[in-house]
């Protein structure tokens, strides 16, 4: 509805285009038009920034951004008009067939309009014809905020096969873009296969049926499954002097697996392909199945050995930590299952969702894996999803939608997890030839890492208030229409400025409204209702501070307290000389898992798990921008 007196007696919009002025200067992909004197229009028929104009020539309709608007020298006397002057960017046009009639849309344009060219307002027809694809694999999103009747639409193949990137401020409305697209996109393909990290576990009503949710608890990634690399961080993290017990796993652990598969080979009385029983058949990295129990006992053969007690720390050490991580509820998900088994096939078809079995997006819940390993957890989902496209030939294209992507793949080399980036960044720069694509959102692209991002072709660009992040998203896209840019801290929230090979056109579109069942679980905190209820909303405080200190705690998630299970905190763990990246230290506070709510902490309890050892926890993986400012409640 219209809102101001102005506009009350302005006629309605009707997509017809009309005259707005004339063409007076072109330079290049520019031109500049000196607008007529009429104010009395309404929107869609004036030259607004960012509306699409048309210059109408022989050979085809040349179509132009408005990228300014302005009055070079006002007029100092009412009688005289002044000069209005809106700059166009040429963007595109539309082919005229031989017998006059309009033809395909073109991006860039071939011939250029000439001085005194009128200019119009493109209709909408010209919009959508401009705007949508003519083809099966495009699929609406959302509509044009020029024309609310022209839907926007992006072309699956080249959206995903070229990476894509959804970026804005906190609650513009991110997530619930995701979740738009990928609802289109899985309403026309349902045999996809999509893998969605999720590090909030907002998206587990939103696809419904389709999706195939994968909570801490029932997730499974094997020890086994990690390079070494990965292992080394989960079990010593950056512990001190671990230099001697990484060369200690590194001798084992490819003994640990060769002995393995010898034992497997002789049950079934067949011999597994590659020479099994060797040593040498597999290195550090090969992802076979081996056995805790066979790491621990070399290591006690070995400390059997040794003649000098100096040289017994390091492997007492190792063994301490192994001990104590695969003890630990909270990776139960890693060291949890009482016998090992080779079924990665069973693991990766899960993930993947080969078959699809009626549920072609996976969604990993992060919130709940430790904070001090999510890291390696999505390190090692990420390698995992390039080398199955990578073995798989390329024949089972996926989708990798990565929530949050600046704490993976941050700007500073210095932060984050080094093998995550190298996963990331190798979907980015190689995944396009193996059928991997990556989908990154975040609310701070200036703390992205800037390869990854250059290497996303399609963007979403959604309101930005910060300078830093708007010149970093202005420096990564390369597009005639970059001036559209300029809109996003002035953009309303659900608009996003798209560009790339994903829409025929860039433009600044609104997102389709979610239904209430399917919105990201992300609702900002309504304060003032909260504050209005008499005593507030009845919450336990006993339960709170439980849950709060339960999520650091491997001793309370067992349910068995700190005293009763053994040393209490300072009391010197047998075997482990002082290791310094345990708890936090004096004064510094524990940090939080990022965005975790506590309502959704996994209090992980399994019956018959041994209580384990309270050995320090391998130093958290550092998140700057996890500064806790953002509210979250479930949705009720
Ligand atoms: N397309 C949409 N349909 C319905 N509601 C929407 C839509 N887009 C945004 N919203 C509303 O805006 C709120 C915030 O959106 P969203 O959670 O997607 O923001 P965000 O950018 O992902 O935030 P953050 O950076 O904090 O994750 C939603 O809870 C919802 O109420
Ligand atoms: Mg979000």
């Amino acid at each position: 509805m219209p809102s101001d007196a102005s506009t009350m007696n302005t006629p309605a919009y009707d997509g017809q285009s009309v005259a707005i002025g004339r063409i007076v200067s072109v330079t290049g992909s520019q031109a500049v038009v000196m607008l007529d004197n009429a104010t009395d229009r309404p929107r869609g028929k004036r030259a607004e920034l960012g509306a699409i104009m048309k210059i109408d020539t022989p050979s085809s309709i040349i179509l132009g951004l408005v990228s300014a608007l302005s009055i070079p020298v006002p007029s100092q006397k009412e009688s005289v008009p002044d000069i209005r002057v809106a700059e166009l960017e040429l963007i595109g046009q539309l082919i005229k067939e031989e017998d006059g009639s309009i033809g395909s849309f073109l991006r860039g344009v071939s011939g250029y309009p000439s001085l005194g060219d009128a200019v119009d307002t493109a209709s909408a027809d010209e919009l959508r014809r401009a705007y949508m694809w003519n083809d099966q694999q495009a699929v609406s999103i959302g509509t044009l905020v020029q024309d609310h009747t022209i839907p926007a639409m992006v072309h699956v193949d080249e959206l995903l096969g070229k990476h894509c990137a959804i970026l804005g401020s906190t609650g513009t409305g991110k997530s619930c873009g995701v979740a738009v697209v990928l609802r289109a996109i899985l309403e026309q393909n349902e045999q996809a296969h999509i893998l969605l990290l999720d590090p909030h576990n907002e998206y587990t009503h939103c696809f419904g049926a389709s999706a195939e949710v994968i909570t801490p608890d029932d997730l499974q990634l094997p020890f086994w499954l990690l390079t070494f690399e990965e292992l080394v961080e989960v079990v010593l993290g950056s512990m001190a002097g671990r230099a001697n017990a990484v060369e200690i796993l590194a001798e084992l652990i490819p003994i640990a697996k060769t002995r393995y598969a010898a034992n497997r080979g002789r049950e079934n009385g067949t011999m597994l392909k590659r020479g099994v029983g060797q040593i040498g058949s597999y290195t550090v990295d090969t992802p076979v199945p081996y056995r805790v129990s066979d790491l621990i006992s070399m290591i006690d053969e070995r400390m059997g050995r040794l003649e000098n007690r100096g040289d017994v720390a390091p492997y007492r050490q190792l063994k301490t930590r192994i001990e104590a991580i695969s003890g630990d509820p909270r990776y139960g998900f890693m060291f949890g299952s009482l016998t090992v088994q080779d079924h990665m096939a069973e693991i990766v078809g899960r993930l993947f969702r080969v078959p699809v079995k009626d549920k072609p997006i996976c969604i990993l819940e992060l919130t709940g894996v430790p904070s001090e390993i999510v890291n390696v957890v999505v390190s090692v989902i990420c390698r995992m999803t390039f080398d199955f496209a990578l073995w798989s030939g390329g024949n089972v294209p996926i989708t990798l939608v990565c929530e949050e992507a600046h704490r993976y793949v941050p700007n500073n080399p210095g932060l984050g997890f080094e093998p995550t980036r190298r996963a990331i960044a190798r979907i980015a720069k190689e995944g396009r030839k193996y059928g991997v694509s990556l989908c990154v959102v975040s609310q701070r692209p200036s703390e992205l890492d800037p390869t990854i991002l250059s290497q996303c072709n399609t963007v979403f660009s959604m309101r930005m208030s910060n300078d830093l992040d708007q010149d970093f998203v202005r420096s990564a896209i390369f597009d005639t229409a970059a001036s559209l840019l300029d809109f996003l801290p002035s953009m309303g929230p659900r608009e996003a400025i798209v560009f790339g090979d994903g829409v025929t056109l860039p433009g600044r579109i609104r997102f389709a409204d979610l239904p209430e069942h399917a919105l990201p679980r992300s609702r900002t905190a309504c304060f003032t209702e909260m504050w209005q209820l008499e005593e507030g909303k009845p919450i336990d405080l006993d339960d709170v501070v439980e849950r709060w200190r339960a999520a650091d705690s491997p001793k309370l998630n067992t349910g068995v307290h700190a005293h009763e299970s053994g040393p209490v905190e300072g009391d010197p763990v047998p075997g482990v000389e002082a290791a310094p990246m345990a708890q936090a230290q004096p004064g510094q506070q524990p940090m939080p898992h990022p965005g975790q709510h506590p309502a959704q902490q996994s209090l992980r309890q399994q019956p018959g798990a041994k209580a384990a050892a309270p050995v320090p926890a391998p130093a958290p993986a550092q998140h700057p921008q996890e500064v806790p400012g953002q509210v979250r409640i479930p949705r009720s």
